[in-house]
């Protein structure tokens, strides 16, 4: 078998950074009411994550990230702040996050923290001032309000919508009992979005990073980091459908979460309250306030912008250190599609001095083991249930969700895993209608699914209540019996199985420093299969229906069997190729 090797797609080295540690990290995102219950009401909590620590040390992650855990009346799982400064009861207290960081910064792991800050929860003070108070207020000005149209006021400002369905408007009764200004939210009514405009919101953000920072940890992960100015005068926007993210399309399209990325080349119009140029003011802000503290203190913007030289905007040497690579997440598993994105990353990200992330799986998104054998149109955000068309083959979906994680862990850069996809969790389909929680799911009424279903608590230990989540078996989202089989106590030690896959990549990763290294691709293998070089070792991922003749070299790790030199379909494969 001759393979050919193509020009090495150049990302920074080490030695020309320093030991920036984000630019490698592979960062563990824990969705806190669902990893683990120390107090068994049903919904994870933090000495619950402290408890279970060990076990991503020993997974081999360097960083965790945690989704938030404020004080919050829980409308939108916790992205409804109605506190920056204190953790929601439900998740323990102040105290228990600093024991939380202290025994991960014992283990070696980094903690990065949430912020939210296009919008709060409703319930928070600054809202609660706002709408005490009349039209006009200092108070007011601290949010997004407007007088509605028409003689009487009654229609809202403009036509927007929420990426959660339904109008991006609610008119506020006034404290007297008559019909008031209305205020903007692009995601559920009971999260308005703050006027960046005004300084003040920027100097309460300022101080809401100094807290956390002062506290000790490592970064933050930037909720809404594309939304947060809009455009002057807020003009009406009707999105084109298929539209993207970044460039045309909008919430409006009613079809996901924040609407799916569908072009990778061209830089569209953008949408009114995406994208704004203002927004990488904040940023620059925002980095020298993490520059005055010692120790690598990070920026990741969640940022649905494509293409991904837009995207690199966000981080600009003076801006973000990194931003989730969506337009990854969204590619489809074929070989063309899948080098064409990694090469794009790559380049994009290293244009602006960045390390390219990799993600395949978060708290938003059909979890990939469902995902990736789809077989109809899913747009983001939508979710899967009983009645969604096109649903997976759970075995062909496992199959290439340790295939794509596999090739994504070989990549150069940093990573992105979300809990349970060590264990291979799929999306739970069968969710009773009354345990969906996800406003998606109310203010379309049960049009689109939504996200619950990747948010079910993971398993722990296949013969225990809740299978571990706690010891009293309540769990905020029922978990299916078949989840047992991928406890990560049914995994550990057990050949072959994902959570075994896992640890041998991340330790290889570790050990070779692949997240520093330089991606050199191999061409001549087919036009299904994807195949590069990275500090010494090769990666080889079969998206194709037929098996592949290897290089001869030895087998490092493997997605799955490789049978007499061939890799078969699905698989992906790390070789010490034969000097
Ligand atoms: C993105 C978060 O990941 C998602 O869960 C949330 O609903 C929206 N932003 C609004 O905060």
């Amino acid at each position: 078998m001759t393979i050919a090797s193509e020009s090495a797609v150049v990302s920074p080295t080490a030695s020309a950074l320093g030991t920036e540690w984000w630019r490698s990290a592979v960062i563990y995102q824990i969705y806190p009411r669902s990893f683990a219950d120390l107090t068994g009401d049903g919904v994870g909590d933090l000495p619950g994550i402290t408890a279970r620590l060990d076990s991503l040390a020993a997974l081999g992650v360097d960083a965790i990230w945690l989704s938030p855990f404020y004080t919050s009346p829980q409308k939108d799982a916790g992205y409804d702040v109605a506190d920056y400064c204190d953790v929601d009861p439900l998740f323990g207290t102040l105290a228990d996050f600093d024991a939380l960081q202290n025994r991960a910064h014992e283990l070696g792991l980094r903690v990065i923290v949430d912020i939210v800050p296009n919008h709060t929860s409703d319930a928070h003070r600054w809202f609660q001032e706002a709408i005490a108070t009349p039209a006009g207020s200092a108070e007011r000005a601290r949010y997004m309000f407007r007088d509605g149209k028409g003689a009487s006021g009654d229609l809202p400002p403009n036509n927007w919508e929420s990426v959660f369905g339904g109008p991006a408007w609610t008119r506020l009764t006034e404290p007297d009992g008559t019909p008031g200004q209305w205020y903007l939210h692009l995601f559920d009514s009971s999260q308005p979005d703050l006027d960046w405009e005004n300084p003040w919101v920027r100097e309460q953000f300022r101080d809401i990073l100094r807290f956390w920072l002062d506290r000790g940890v490592d970064g933050f992960r930037v909720d809404v980091a594309h939304g947060m100015i809009k455009q002057a005068g807020l003009p009406d926007y009707t999105p084109t459908p298929g539209g993207s993210m970044g460039g045309s399309g909008s919430a409006a399209e009613g079809v996901s979460l924040e609407p799916g990325i569908s072009d990778h080349s061209e830089d569209q119009p953008t949408a009114p309250f995406w994208a704004q140029d203002g927004v990488h003011e904040i940023y620059r802000d925002w980095h020298t306030v993490l520059a005055a503290y010692d120790g690598d203190r990070v920026l990741c913007a969640e940022a649905w912008v494509e293409p991904l030289s837009k995207l690199a905007r966000w981080v600009r040497p003076d801006e973000m250190h990194q931003a989730f690579n969506f337009s990854y997440l969204e590619t489809p598993w074929t070989g063309p599609a899948l080098r064409r994105i990694i090469d794009d990353s790559i380049s994009a990200f290293a244009s602006v001095g960045a390390p390219s992330t990799w993600v395949l799986s978060n708290h938003d998104v059909v979890r990939h083991a469902s995902r990736l054998a789809l077989t109809a149109e899913n747009p983001q955000g939508a979710g899967i249930g009983p009645n969604s068309a096109g649903l997976p083959d759970p075995d062909l979906g496992l199959h290439r969700a340790r295939a794509a994680s596999a090739l994504m862990l070989g990549l150069p850069g940093s990573a992105y895993v979300y809990q349970g996809e060590e264990l291979g969790l799929p999306e739970v389909i069968h969710l009773p209608d009354a345990a969906r929680q996800d406003p998606t799911w109310f203010r379309t009424n049960g049009e689109r699914y939504g996200r619950d279903g990747c948010r079910v608590p993971i398993p722990w230990e296949a013969d225990a209540p809740a299978f571990g989540f706690n010891a009293t078996g309540e769990s905020w989202l029922p978990q299916p019996e078949e989840w047992a089989g991928y406890a990560r106590d049914a995994q550990l030690g057990v050949e072959g199985s994902t959570l075994e896959l896992y640890t041998a990549l991340l330790a290889l990763r570790r050990e070779s420093d692949l997240g520093m290294g330089t991606l050199e691709w191999i061409t001549g293998l087919g036009e299904s299969v994807v195949a590069f070089t990275n500090a010494g070792i090769t990666v080889i991922a079969n998206t194709g229906q037929v098996p592949v003749e290897l290089p001869l070299g030895t087998v490092l790790a493997s997605s799955g069997p490789v049978i007499g030199g061939s890799l078969p379909a699905d698989t992906t494969v790390w070789l010490k190729l034969a000097e």
